[in-house]
């Protein structure tokens, strides 16, 4: 057993619910390893746990928990029956408890990371980056024929969905908050950006598609952008609804897509990275795309974990323009 520090809640609420505890955590089990973590990343799930908001594909856990579900860090030792990995590794995960100085993970979460990438690059993208690999290669396969359009476009999820469209040759769209964000997104692959907070998306849209509507939609915002984006794509075109950052979508009248033929989905990376095969082809492709050197990884802000709070307000407060990384 050791000592560690994590940032743990005893109830759902506001982000003056997070503390700094010291905890006791033991020996990896056969299937464990245990990590000392670098770069830890903080995502939109981490906010939704927190609140307690459990619609998704996070159940409820038993009180007090340590939040966070990813980070870059070194194994320190491996259980009995871990092969593959040995102390000393750098590696990456999506596994609970990550807002620690420590944290105990299923050999099953864990890829390594080779050395071209920066630990605070997993820190912050390795969720998002294996989250784009589905939405852009699996769930609906973009390439030079597509018109993308992706919303919140200079956030962390933006940036990566922005470049890699561009990279597979597609045209993109992207939807932003602010001009500074604009400026942003335009440099990280985007085409064409729009601001939602002054300018009507659909009608943009239409005009830069000349009437069609793009072929595909990232809907990471949710509850504000979702009916737009059943406006904009074209017919027997896809809206992924991937996240609810503005809120949830809510019930919604199915006939909706029916005049237009449209497709919707609502997924999560759980369900795609489902065995530890998917999850090192996924990371694998993720990996070579940042090799290429043509998908850029900004971080937004490095805090030390003890503020994990303020990463939760910059986070919700649309400040950011690239992820936010914790480090122990
Ligand atoms: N389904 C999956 O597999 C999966 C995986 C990873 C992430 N996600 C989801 O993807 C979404 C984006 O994740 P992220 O962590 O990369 O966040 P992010 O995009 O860095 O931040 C969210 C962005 O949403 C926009 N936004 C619009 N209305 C908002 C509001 N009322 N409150 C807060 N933000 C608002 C803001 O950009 P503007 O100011 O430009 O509007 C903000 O920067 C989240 O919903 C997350 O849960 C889903």
């Amino acid at each position: 057993m050791i000592k560690a520090h994590a940032i743990r809640i005893d109830q759902h609420g506001g982000a003056d619910r997070l503390q700094l505890k010291e905890i006791n955590i033991e020996s990896p089990a056969s299937q464990e390893v245990l990590v000392r973590n670098t770069s830890i990343g903080v995502n939109y799930a981490d906010i939704y746990e927190r609140e307690g908001d459990h619609g998704g594909p996070h159940s409820a856990r038993k009180m007090p928990i340590t939040l966070g579900r990813t980070a870059a860090g070194i194994v320190q030792s491996t259980g009995a029956a871990v092969a593959g990995l040995k102390p000393g590794d750098r590696v990456g995960y999506i596994a609970p408890d990550s807002y620690a100085t420590h944290t105990l993970v299923s050999a099953s979460r864990v890829v390594k990371i080779p050395d071209h990438v920066a630990d605070d690059v997993v820190g912050g993208y390795l969720l998002r980056g294996l989250t784009a690999e589905y939405l852009l290669c699996r769930l609906y396969p973009v390439s030079e024929r597509s018109t993308v359009l992706v919303h919140a476009a200079a956030g962390g999820m933006g940036l990566l969905l922005g470049q890699w469209s561009a990279r597979l040759g597609a045209r993109v769209i992207g939807t932003v908050g602010s001009q500074a964000k604009a400026e942003m997104a335009l440099q990280h692959g985007y085409d064409a950006v729009i601001n939602y907070s002054t300018e009507n998306f659909v009608t943009r849209v239409l005009e830069l598609t000349d009437g069609r509507g793009a072929d595909v939609i990232y809907d990471g915002v949710g509850k504000a952008t979702f009916r737009g984006s059943l406006d904009c794509v074209k017919p027997r075109g896809m809206v992924i609804s991937y996240g609810t950052a503005s809120g949830n979508v809510g019930e919604f009248d199915l006939q909706l897509l029916h005049s237009k033929s449209i497709i919707v989905t609502r997924p999560t990376l759980r369900s795609w990275i489902s065995d530890p095969d998917e999850l090192a082809q996924a990371a694998r492709a993720f990996f070579d795309v940042l090799a290429s050197g043509t998908v850029k990884t900004p971080i937004g802000a490095r805090l030390p974990l003890a503020e994990a709070a303020t990463a939760h307000r910059q986070l919700e407060s649309r400040q950011l323009s690239a992820p936010v990384v914790l480090v122990p």
